[in-house]
């Protein structure tokens, strides 16, 4: 099964430690997204889409990224993120949304808390400071094992 993984993280580099647990169990090619401007989606069996959230949502070139799929670029695909507030897959509604109007199937989302020093947070050297830990990765991991199962 040949997957691959696309994501921006570009806070504290959160998303990549997930990013990089679930490439490891999938063995998939992980990719930035300023690496993937024009990728043929094609050869894949299967794609995830990762960032922090900004602003209840996805990092915008992600959106911009999904725009310009096309139908040969419709397949099973993942989505995850860390934010730095426990909303968990709620904010995954607009690139979920995105994706669903692609007529990509869904297979699996994925969130954990991340590091978050945004705004006055820096004063207090942020929340969630050693997230995502050990355990936020197994169960990163666990999730990379369901999603082998469904392609
Ligand atoms: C500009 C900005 C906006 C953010 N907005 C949100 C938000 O709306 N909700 C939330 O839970 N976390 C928010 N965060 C926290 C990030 O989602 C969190 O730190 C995430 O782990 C960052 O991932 P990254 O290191 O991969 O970029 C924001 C962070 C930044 C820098």
């Amino acid at each position: 099964m040949k997957s691959l993984i696309i994501y921006i993280s570009v806070h504290h580099k959160n998303t990549e430690k997930i990013a990089e647990a679930i490439a490891e169990v999938l063995q998939s090619e992980i990719k930035k997204l300023n690496e993937v401007f024009d990728e043929d989606l094609s050869s894949y069996d299967m794609v995830g889409f990762g960032s922090g959230i900004y602003m209840w949502q996805h990092h915008k070139s992600i959106f911009n990224f999904v725009d310009k799929m096309t139908d040969k670029d419709r397949k099973p695909v993942f989505i995850f993120s860390t934010s730095g507030t426990k909303g968990g897959i709620k904010y995954h509604k607009e690139l979920r949304n995105k994706l669903l109007k692609k007529n990509c199937y869904i297979i699996g989302e994925f969130n954990c808390l991340g590091w978050d020093s945004v705004g006055p947070l820096i004063l207090v050297g942020g929340i969630n400071k050693k997230r995502p830990n050990e355990k936020d990765l197994e169960d990163a991991k666990r999730f990379a094992l369901t999603l082998k199962e469904k392609v």
